[in-house]
């Protein structure tokens, strides 16, 4: 079998604006990523993605692309981009980027053109539609950050469509020139060395033809945000979309296929399991990880886990790699979700399922969500739907470094607040601790190493019941154990005979937990990985 970089590598997502300034401006910036590179090295990842670099008015923080071909100002140049490249490559870690095709920045010049005229050549790029006979908007369509997704150009007398904010209207996938230029996009980087793209809203990208309305649905609750009270059966989700996806894999795997070097293609997609299988492809095939958010939104407990974990494993395709994700710029962080002795189990849990764990940048830190004053908001989603805990600034808070000023982040004002025990939650301090939560990492990014049992072996779930989650992991002769006791109370584990005198690998605990007659006791939120034989 051959074992590709992506199935076994672990990913760490990079915020930009919040890992390192260099510039004195208060927000993170190229030269800052590649200042760090030699802490990444040192924990353990091998790839990182960064979210958008492109140049941006940053009405949604760079996801609101002007060009897709140059690097923002404010991070830097295309040339640091490229050092940044060199220097990574140069310590074996892979550089993925974040890849925006569903819409554009208002101000990008193919939309300028589209909105000039409606017999402008630009026009179809994007998607014009007329009034409905009342002269409101084309159809009932909600914006995912609230309000309807229809804004009327009243110079050229028709709505165009944006899923997200009116200054980020969507592209018309449906047109081959469209399809053309940001194919070109991808080549352009790819041309450049960059392994790979995480894809922004794969599952966004196309609509059903004739725009119907959506259904309401019939789940929806008051604080869901507005986007919630339709299901989006028409403006997701399309099976035109996996065309699109089976195009930008063959694009990639072009390179492969030439000899420089296999890229990778991650697609941004929330739906139900059954669903996002589709994105992995069918007679072509898709993009490489469809990312799966099952560990984010799972009720933390054995049983749930273990029914969600094995679900993913049964649904997926053949040849489907797995992936998985606690979580990202856009979510809870989880040492909130949890609390920091949960975290230290959850660590556990992504680093040891069977596939490619993506690492949001603090978790490693048990960063958790800072409290945003109302004054200080900067995230859109939250001041389009101010109240109801939408926003994603608190998960957003510059990396603690050390605690020189401003956590070693800026000399200047950061341009979101630090976490408030950045003078003890910092890379640096945690460094030194050997129970700090950054070290467990550590460990667990060398033992994944060390085991190729953890990153590609065959899982076996062995127990999900009351608060245990045990499962094995199983590559040629190598067999591990990973146990995580999901509560306060302490659990005993009886071992299968097979595993009886098994040894601690790693313990979320210092001292080793007691093994006994045959069975492991695993103290209160104690994680442990053993290994049989
Ligand atoms: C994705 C990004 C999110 C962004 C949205 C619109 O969901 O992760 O941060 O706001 O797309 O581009």
């Amino acid at each position: 079998m051959t074992v590709h970089w992506w199935q076994t590598c672990v990913i760490y997502q990079i915020y930009l604006r919040s890992f390192q300034d260099t510039n004195d401006d208060g927000i993170g910036d190229l030269r800052g990523i590649e200042r760090r590179l030699d802490y990444l090295v040192s924990l353990g990842v091998e790839a990182i993605w960064i979210s958008p670099i492109y140049p941006s008015p940053m009405v949604d923080f760079g996801y609101d692309v002007a060009d897709y071909c140059d690097v923002d100002s404010r991070f830097g140049t295309l040339a640091d981009f490229d050092d940044l490249l060199v220097q990574a490559h140069r310590r074996g870690l892979k550089v993925l980027l974040d890849f925006v095709p569903n819409h554009t920045s208002d101000r990008h010049a193919w939309f300028v053109e589209s909105r000039a005229s409606q017999d402008n050549q630009k026009r179809s790029w994007y998607i014009w539609r007329d009034p409905a006979a009342d002269g409101g908007p084309p159809n009932n369509w909600i914006s995912d950050f609230g309000g309807s997704a229809w804004e009327w150009d009243k110079v050229t007398g028709q709505y165009f469509y944006h899923a997200f904010l009116k200054e980020q209207p969507d592209l018309n996938w449906r047109h081959p020139a469209v399809q053309a230029a940001m194919y070109d996009v991808m080549r352009f980087w790819f041309d450049r060395g960059v392994d790979g793209f995480r894809i922004d809203v794969l599952w966004h990208m196309l609509k059903a033809a004739d725009f119907p309305d959506n259904p309401p649905n019939p789940a929806y609750r008051s604080g869901m945000g507005e986007m919630h009270r339709l299901l989006q059966l028409h403006s997701t989700d399309q099976p035109e979309v996996h065309k699109i996806a089976a195009e930008m894999r063959e694009i990639a795997d072009s390179y492969g296929a030439k000899g420089q070097g296999e890229r990778v293609l991650i697609g941004e997609i929330y739906l139900p399991v059954d669903r996002l299988m589709h994105y992995y492809g069918g007679e072509r095939p898709g993009v490489h990880l469809p990312f799966n958010f099952q560990l984010i939104d799972t009720p933390w407990a054995a049983r749930s886990l273990a029914a969600a974990i094995t679900n993913y494993e049964a649904a997926l395709p053949p040849g489907g790699w797995p992936n998985w994700v606690l979580g990202n710029h856009d979510r809870p962080r989880v040492a909130t979700k949890r609390d920091q002795a949960q975290a230290r189990v959850a660590a556990v849990l992504l680093l040891t399922l069977r596939g490619t764990p993506t690492l949001y940048y603090g978790d490693e830190l048990g960063l958790s969500d800072v409290a945003i004053e109302p004054s200080q908001v900067q995230d859109p989603r939250e001041l389009r739907e101010p109240g109801l805990a939408l926003g994603r600034d608190p998960v957003r808070t510059p990396m603690p470094w050390d605690d020189s000023k401003n956590a070693g982040f800026t000399t200047a004002k950061p341009w979101l607040p630090l976490n408030a025990d950045w003078p003890t939650r910092n890379v640096a301090r945690m460094t030194e601790d050997s129970r700090s939560i950054l070290t467990l990492y550590r460990r667990l990014l060398a033992l994944r190493r060390d085991w190729l049992a953890l990153s590609i072996g065959d899982f076996v779930l062995l127990s999900g019941e009351d608060e245990i989650l045990a499962y094995e992991r199983r590559h040629a002769a190598e067999r591990l154990i990973v146990a995580l006791n999901l509560g306060a109370q302490p659990h005993r584990l009886q071992l299968l005979d097979w595993a009886r005198g098994s040894r601690l690998l790693l313990s979320t605990e210092e001292d080793a937990p007691l093994v006994e007659g045959g069975a492991v006791l695993l103290r209160s939120n104690e994680a442990v990985v053993l290994k049989a034989g």
